[in-house]
């Protein structure tokens, strides 16, 4: 572990992604003693707030210890200042060298988490290039959360003028999915187990669906969702991402770049995503529950999809003519997210009489991460039924004390690290932009209503119908 002292300073401090997730991940590292003992982490942000109003904030979301987060929350300051103007930045970075003179360390390195919304990422960006940065005695490493443009040409643009400002090796582009156990554990599952690579093909598999599913609506950041909606805010990113990692081939090695250019190669074998195998919706609300149109901050004739479904195609020979079925959405019957390989059915299938379902292998990636692959068995006695069952490694009962850290822990703790492994690299995003953007351009020009679904069920009825369309079949239980 780099016992160099640390400036984390976490820019939009006052935001409900630092508060939610940036914090209590922060927390996480401290209670695992990961961060160096020197550390100080700093938040910036435009509100004015006392330090002591600013630490009630943050500190409700932080789990744990009382006394811990005592201790930590005394590592925690706060500095009001503008976010396009020099000056604010100057005179903050006069603040971060005196904390940082106290530690009388050769080296000091810095971490910059932008929590911040899009439309200042750059003029956030050029202040910290221009004010902040380190020029001696240690790293400076910036952390980025998505969005990252909102289609081919913003995402380039952002990009490029990134890359005036910093090296690709200091930039950590953040898809919090790729921190979660589950993903991680995709590969693993894949090529340390000899028993799936041969069935791994379209040769065996019939279709994989990839499944993100939320029980609650916008909540108050309908703001910020009605300029992007579901397909850039969940599909073309953290959905993608668990397609690559599914459908790659094996890497050369396990290095972050070996990894990264195999994600790039399958992610340039799939086609542009159709509007015919594609279904939109948008959620309604009852005499309980707000819709999506009356969330604060939509417009009332909004016509952007909260929930989306998607057919891709990997143009390869593992898996040309086999489909891959992506659907995200708020607003659902249930908070899930898996990923599930659904098998053909035996050829000379000797059971014809009998109500039969496929094999299934599901991942689940959230909550209740399992793996579990669903068989069928005789019914046990007399009788000659069959019955689908399933093999089933449930974390909760297979691991003791199961302590799974949260995405953002992992991130965070790899960017202090260096470990580009789990971070999106400038072509990768390039590449899954390409993917998307002919279809929102075309849902955008033609205006294209979605289709509306209750609040609560399991989304658009067509969504259900595009994967029957594509072969997938619905199993009972689990
Ligand atoms: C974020 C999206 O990236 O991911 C949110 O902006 C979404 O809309 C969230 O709710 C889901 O993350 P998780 O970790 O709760 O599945």
């Amino acid at each position: 572990q780099d016992l160099t002292p640390l400036t984390v300073v976490v820019l939009g401090a006052s935001g409900d992604l630092a508060k939610k997730k940036t914090y209590p991940a922060l927390f996480g590292l401290y209670l695992r003693n990961l961060l160096p003992k020197n550390t100080i982490i700093y938040g910036y942000a435009r509100s004015h707030m006392e330090l002591n109003d600013f630490k009630k904030r943050i500190s409700s979301y932080l789990k744990g210890d009382e006394s811990k987060k005592q201790e930590f929350l005394s590592m925690c300051f706060y500095h009001s200042g503008k976010y396009d103007e020099k000056a604010s930045y100057d005179q903050f970075s006069e603040i971060l060298k005196k904390s940082e003179e106290k530690w009388n360390s050769t080296s000091v390195n810095r971490l910059f988490y932008m929590a911040i919304p899009p439309s200042i990422f750059l003029e956030v960006s050029k202040g910290i290039h221009d004010s902040l940065i380190l020029k001696s005695g240690g790293w400076s490493r910036i952390v980025v959360e998505k969005p990252f443009g909102k289609d081919l040409d913003s995402s380039r643009h952002l990009v490029t003028s990134l890359k005036k400002l910093f090296m690709e090796k200091d930039l950590f582009r953040i898809d919090h999915y790729l921190g979660k156990e589950m993903v991680q554990n995709l590969m693993v599952l894949r090529f340390a187990n000899s028993v799936f690579e041969p069935l791994w093909n379209k040769q065996h598999i019939s279709s994989i669906t990839i499944t993100f599913k939320e029980n609650i609506g916008t909540e108050g950041r309908g703001g910020y969702f009605d300029e992007f909606g579901i397909i850039r805010d969940v599909m073309q990113n953290h959905l993608m991402q668990v397609l690559s990692l599914v459908a790659m081939e094996p890497p050369v090695s396990m290095s972050a770049d070996d990894i990264t250019n195999e994600k790039v190669r399958l992610l340039r074998c799939i086609q542009p995503v159709r509007l015919d195998e594609t279904v939109f919706g948008q959620y309604l609300g009852n005499d309980k529950i707000p819709g999506y149109l009356d969330d604060e901050g939509v417009p009332k004739d909004s016509i952007t999809p909260t929930y989306a479904a998607a057919v891709f195609w990997v143009n390869n020979p593992r898996w040309r003519g086999m489909p891959f079925i992506l659907k995200c959405g708020k607003a659902l019957d249930e908070r899930k997210t898996e990923v599930r390989i659904q098998f053909k059915a035996p050829e000379n299938f000797l059971f014809k009489d009998q109500d039969i379902t496929r094999n299934e292998l599901v991942m689940r990636i959230q909550p209740g991460e399992a793996v579990y692959l669903k068989l069928l068995t005789k019914k046990p006695g007399l009788e000659n039924t069959i019955e689908q069952t399933e093999l089933d490694l449930s974390y909760k009962n297979r691991f003791e004390n199961l302590d799974l850290p949260d995405a953002y822990e992992r991130l965070i703790l790899d960017s202090i690290k260096g470990d580009h492994n789990l971070f999106v690299r400038d072509d990768e995003l390039d590449i899954a932009w390409q993917i998307f953007t002919p279809l929102l351009e075309q849902m955008e020009k033609r205006h294209l209503k979605p289709e509306p679904y209750e609040f609560g069920s399991r989304g658009p009825k067509s969504a259900d119908e595009l994967s029957k369309r594509f072969g997938f079949q619905r199993s009972t239980g689990y």
